[in-house]
């Protein structure tokens, strides 16, 4: 079925993390340079994309259930393409299930050779063949791709690629690869073309942005990249994401202080509360480690936003482990987290561990740490109220259409009545209500 303009269409469905989220705006500008047009409905379109996670609980089901659904569209229109591609895609159980069990799957291709796509997917349908195409690793970045963005106002931006970590639990290495940081020039280049074309925020992406140019031929870190950001006109707002409280420096803290557009919140995923679980989850520092460098980052920038990841019932986490995460979670008092269930990854050395915890010690351990961090949450935010604070603001409210929405500086959630004319403008809003999730406010007329 063709669009309105008769040109093909394609749709993409994202699971997953910002890396994919970005991921999924290049292969949406490919396929536009294709000449392809977007389809909100993945049942009408002509091509198919299924933009897959490894991290997120259930994943697995939830991408064969989205597969299964497409069986019956690939029966009435033999020429629906279905491609798959992202972290699933990298282990090599999936391929071959994909393989065995969901022959109307025309297309796999991996993280590594998303710049392939254009020529692959060409190929499926010039030649009405199956492509699988993986690689196992890539050293090279590559430049100047196409990119389909949701906002006109806010971007993405990749700064580096990849991770050498290996926490046990996690399946990033070996579905992303090793880390490797693009050049400071290409990134200064991508974020100046923004700014021209109206983009005020940047979300600096990398899977430890703190470790940004590390073992490269030139000499700019993390904080001095942040500094050449700070200097590109109409760029008013810079954000990152994710942090390693290993690599996390005090040259990056006071950058802070010195750059006035970076915004004082940060993502610096904790993961255990216990130094006995940190060392099994191979975190590289200890509760009072990471207690001090929350203490350090409150001291230079007393109004910052900490937020975290937490994973419940890693193996052998014992009671006391888990009151020692209740007891951390108390005293940084995170303005929010996301709170995992641990659960298995196939190939990770956690896999191996043998006292896994047991799931209804897991979940009543879940729900205990869920209730603290929500109350904690709501009143953090309870006292935002009668505060004025700048807004970016997005669009309508996804809850309420009345209402407009953004974000504060600190990334925090405010709806508000709004005007259309209003998105994509920083405006001062006064906090009238501070929910867990999200606060509630008025326009201030400047
Ligand atoms: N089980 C549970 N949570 C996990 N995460 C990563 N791997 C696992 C796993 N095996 C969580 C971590 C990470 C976030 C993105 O996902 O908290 O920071
Ligand atoms: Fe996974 Fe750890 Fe790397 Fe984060 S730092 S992507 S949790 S291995």
């Amino acid at each position: 079925m063709t669009g309105k303009d008769n040109r093909k269409t394609f749709h993409i469905q994202t699971f997953g993390c910002q890396m994919n989220v970005r991921d999924s705006e290049t292969l949406a500008g490919m396929l536009e340079e294709l000449g392809f047009a977007e389809s909100k409905n993945k049942r009408e379109a002509d091509v198919a994309v299924i933009n897959t996670c490894s991290v997120r609980e259930n994943a697995d089901q939830k991408f064969f259930g989205t597969l299964g659904q497409l069986k019956k569209i690939k029966e009435e229109r033999p020429d629906f393409v279905v491609a798959v591609c992202g972290c699933m895609m990298q282990q090599q159980h999936i391929v071959d299930t994909l393989k065995e069990k969901y022959p109307w799957v025309d297309l796999i291709f991996g993280t590594h050779n998303i710049h392939e796509f254009p020529r692959l997917l060409t190929n499926v349908i010039s030649e009405r063949k199956k492509i699988v195409d993986i690689w196992d690793n890539s050293e090279d970045i590559i430049e100047g791709l196409p990119s389909k963005r949701e906002f006109p106002f806010k971007a993405y931006v990749n700064i580096m690629y990849g991770c050498n970590n290996f926490c046990t639990y996690c399946i990033v290495p070996y579905t992303r690869g090793r880390e490797r940081s693009r050049r400071p020039e290409e990134i200064i280049n991508e974020i100046r073309n923004l700014a021209a074309s109206g983009v005020k925020e940047v979300m600096l992406l990398g899977q430890n942005v703190n470790s940004y140019g590390v073992g490269c031929d030139f000499n700019t870190d993390f904080a001095d990249l942040i500094g050449q950001i700070n200097e590109i006109e109409g760029i008013e707002r810079i954000r990152f994401t994710t942090s390693h409280p290993k690599d996390l420096s005090d040259k990056l803290i006071e950058a802070f202080r010195t750059c006035e557009k970076l915004c004082p919140s940060i993502h610096l995923p904790v993961q255990s509360g216990s130094t006995a679980v940190l060392r099994r989850m191979n975190r590289k520092y200890t509760k009072e480690e990471y207690l001090d460098l929350v203490g350090k980052l409150k001291a230079a920038v007393p109004d910052i936003a900490i937020t975290t990841d937490i994973i419940v019932g890693f193996p052998g986490e014992t009671d006391e482990d888990f009151n020692d995460t209740l007891d951390l979670v108390e005293r940084v008092r995170f303005d929010s987290a996301f709170t995992f269930l641990y659960s298995i990854r196939k190939g990770t050395p956690a896999e191996k561990y043998k006292d896994q915890v047991p799931e209804a010690v897991k979940h009543e351990r879940f729900n205990r740490l869920v209730e603290l961090q929500n109350k904690i949450s709501a009143e953090i935010n309870k006292a935002c109220e009668g505060k004025v604070f700048p807004v970016l603001v997005e669009g309508p409210s996804k809850t309420n259409p009345k209402n407009y929405s953004g974000r504060t500086e600190t990334g925090k959630l405010v709806h508000f009545r709004g005007s259309p004319d209003l998105i994509g403008q920083i405006v001062p809003v006064r906090i009238t209500e501070g929910k867990t999730f999200a606060l509630f406010g008025e326009r201030v007329e400047e």
